[in-house]
């Protein structure tokens, strides 16, 4: 009776799995702050996103890690690049059957770790990240992703005016049904620490992303960034991280009409592994109770770590 009566449903079709691709090695590497998620070599995230499709995971999102990193994070628009490698392997592999979604960021891509190019020398305190040279960058980037088979490009940058940029450019070179999924009200978290040991990303200097993301004192302007967003052309809007912006996530689905994502980020996920590893916490009961409280809070979509566990738990 409690099942036929229960309000929030989690299914596979529900989530989008992150995957890390590198460049330049020639087996997956762990990653220590993600227990369970490597960086994955060409070949090996071939068979990862059959495995997932297999167990009804039919949606993932790319990350590159570059061998080589620049001012302007070039590797990420360049057709030779790592994702568009990735994105040209799967669709041979895999047709439409599976959904490609690509990160459109450069703080993977760029030797001084921000999500954007700067305006002066990095760690100069007097340097900013140049929105307007930045968001160039994003066009480029986008179309790259396009013509390699993305299906959804997802800009994560949060530079004013990027999805009106890249919608722009998606169309302009014929890619009128390539989506976009926004990270639209993406805070300025502590809890990205593991994804940037998972693309050995550090900002030279010391530097934060509190001029570009959001501060997590403030709710409101997360509707005027989804607004923002879909105005300028989103498909899909994202909040995140997740679970302590739940509040966030009900009010962005109150407010909008387009499918709203939420992404259980990297330190979500590493604190869960670390206190379950600990015997602290039972590692399934609370990973259920987490996944389903965000789609409980009005998330569609879900991005997660948790996946691959999800789907084999329910295979
Ligand atoms: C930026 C990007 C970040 C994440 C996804 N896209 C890191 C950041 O903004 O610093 C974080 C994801 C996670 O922590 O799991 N390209």
């Amino acid at each position: 009776m409690r099942d036929l009566v229960a309000e929030t449903s989690l299914d596979v079709r529900q989530l989008v799995a992150p995957l890390f691709v590198r460049e330049g090695i020639s087996e997956p590497q762990p990653i220590v702050s993600l227990p369970g998620v490597v960086q994955h070599t060409r070949a090996s995230v071939r068979e990862e996103v059959r495995a997932l499709a297999d167990l009804g995971v039919r949606s993932v999102i790319l990350f590159g890690v570059p061998a080589i990193k620049d001012g302007i994070g070039s590797q990420a628009f360049d057709p030779e690049g790592i994702v568009q490698h990735t994105l040209r392997d799967l669709t041979a592999d895999l047709g439409d059957s599976v959904v490609l979604m690509a990160d459109l960021c450069v703080d993977e891509y760029t030797d001084h770790g921000h999500c954007g190019v700067l305006d002066g020398p990095a760690g100069d305190p007097n340097t900013s990240v140049d929105n307007d040279a930045t968001l160039e960058v994003y066009a480029r980037i986008a179309v790259a992703q396009a013509d390699a088979g993305a299906q959804v490009v997802a800009p994560s940058g949060m530079m004013d005016g990027q999805v009106g940029a890249i919608r722009a450019a998606l169309d302009g070179a014929g890619h009128q049904n390539v989506a976009i999924l926004a990270y639209s009200a993406k805070y300025a978290s502590g809890l990205y620490g593991p994804f940037r040991d998972a693309v050995d990303c550090a900002i030279v200097g010391g530097g934060n992303r509190k001029a570009y993301q959001q501060d997590w004192r403030n709710a409101r302007e997360a509707i005027a960034e989804v607004q923002a967003d879909i105005a300028q052309g989103a498909d899909m809007v994202m909040v995140k991280p997740a679970l302590p912006y739940l509040d966030i996530i009900a009010a962005v689905k109150a407010a909008v009409n387009v499918p709203v994502a939420a992404y259980h980020v990297s330190g979500e996920y590493a604190m869960l592994k670390a206190a379950s590893a600990n015997g602290w916490i039972d590692h399934d009961a609370v990973a259920l109770e987490s996944l389903t409280a965000i789609r409980r809070a009005g998330a569609d979509i879900i991005l997660t770590y948790l996946a691959r566990w999800f789907a084999e738990l329910r295979a």
